[in-house]
């Protein structure tokens, strides 16, 4: 499947921009002045960094292995150190360089995907951040990755998520290390055992109980 790539030098946000165009279309911006983050966060958007917005069909894959696939895709895409940090950030050096922001619009799921090329936030952040030093325009790495996204998604559908999931742990921040699973109602300490096959995070506590964890924030060893 071959992407189709549109640019703007500003939008609100590239998440909304996406959903008036069709699946296999990847929106990207210079700028964004309503970036979105997760849990209802902003993503500051200065000029310089990768604001894009990938629409997949919906189809019986759940929407969250979407989320697996564009971070193995980034790392494949950079030779560097990068983790994935459950369920959808992007570590260069155990700092925060992108993230990824998974909605729905009618039989489309849009994945946002914001990534420091080249800066990063000086303040108003809650937790350590870099970028990449990434020397290209961001419609460059754009067009390099979706070499990479199209390579997974076809494993996706013909192979279905483990063979994407293997490589997911295999780049894995935190694995079988000590992780805090913040949750609506309660918190859970224990150690990141795994990712089963459904894409949650299996978190063991002392008592040798088995959680699986959906949604909600994590955090990974001295964090
Ligand atoms: C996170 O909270 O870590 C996810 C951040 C996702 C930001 C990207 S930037 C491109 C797309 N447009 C948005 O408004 N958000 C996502």
């Amino acid at each position: 499947m071959t992407w189709e790539l549109k640019e703007f030098d500003v939008v609100l946000s590239t998440n909304e921009t996406a959903c008036d165009y069709p699946p296999f279309t990847v929106v990207i911006a210079g700028r964004q002045l309503k970036g979105r983050g997760r849990m209802g966060r902003v993503w500051q958007s200065p000029l310089g960094n990768l604001y894009a917005s990938f629409v997949f069909p919906k189809t019986k894959t759940p929407p969250a292995f979407l989320s697996f696939l564009l971070g193995i895709s980034v790392v494949q895409t950079l030779h560097k150190p990068l983790a994935l940090k459950w369920p959808n950030d992007i570590l260069l050096n155990g700092k925060k360089c992108g993230g990824i922001l998974l909605e729905q619009e009618d039989d489309k799921i849009i994945a946002g995907l914001g990534l420091n090329l080249s800066s990063c936030p000086k303040s108003g952040v809650m937790y350590p951040v870099t970028h990449l030093g990434y020397r290209g325009t961001p419609a460059l790495f754009t067009k390099r990755l979706l070499k990479s996204i199209e390579k997974n998604y076809e494993l996706l559908e013909t192979k279905g998520f483990p063979y994407l999931r293997e490589i997911w742990l295999s780049h894995a921040y935190g694995l079988k290390g000590p992780v805090k699973a913040v949750l609506p109602n309660k918190e859970l300490i224990g150690t990141f055992h795994d990712l089963t096959p459904n894409g949650e995070l299996v978190l063991i506590t002392q008592d040798k109980k088995e959680h699986l964890i959906s949604c909600g924030d994590v955090f990974f060893g001295k964090e």
